[in-house]
């Protein structure tokens, strides 16, 4: 079979498949309550999955307020890293966002997770700030980075 990879919007039925994705991919992963309520509860929500033959193996989100579009996460499966999907994604998420009429994205990442800051920086994003302790597991800083659409 021919490998065929398809973005399209999150639905409730994709909740399993992504929790997969978060367990694999964060140390404090969303709960199936959390994506629930991003998906019928949050109008500012926007959730893209990246199916690979029919199987959700990556997926984003970003609250559109106004103007600015905040990413709230991205992963992509373990066994896909490293084929440019992140990357894809990224541009699929920034291009939606743009369309919905966001001017910037922000984001938050772990001051030590480099392999994220080197996409984003590709992307274009910029250094911001830093929110001292930012996550509940390590008290690890999350760097804040940005970028005009
Ligand atoms: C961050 C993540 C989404 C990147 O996805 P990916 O599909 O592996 O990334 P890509 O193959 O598209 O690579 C895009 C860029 O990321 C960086 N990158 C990817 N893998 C890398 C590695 N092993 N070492 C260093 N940089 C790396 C590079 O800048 C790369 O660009 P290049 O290939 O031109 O050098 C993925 O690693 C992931 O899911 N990580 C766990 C969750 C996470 O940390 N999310 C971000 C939270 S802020």
């Amino acid at each position: 079979m021919e490998d065929s990879y398809v973005f399209r919007y999150m639905r409730e039925k994709d909740i399993d498949q992504v929790l997969e994705v978060e367990h694999a991919s964060f140390t404090l992963p969303w709960t199936r309550e959390a994506f629930y309520n991003e998906l019928y509860n949050n109008k500012f929500a926007v959730y893209i999955v990246l199916e690979h033959n029919k199987r959700v193996i990556g997926y984003c989100g970003v609250w559109i307020v106004v103007d600015e579009a905040h990413v709230t996460n991205v992963a992509i499966l373990p066994e896909f890293r490293g084929k440019k999907l992140g990357d894809a994604l990224m541009r699929k998420l920034m291009e939606v966002a743009q369309e919905l009429g966001a001017r910037t994205m922000t984001l938050e990442t772990r001051v030590t997770n480099e392999i994220a800051q080197s996409l984003y920086r590709k992307l274009g994003f910029q250094n911001g700030g830093l929110r001292k302790n930012y996550y509940s597991d390590n008290q690890e800083d999350a760097l804040v980075m940005w970028v005009n659409l």
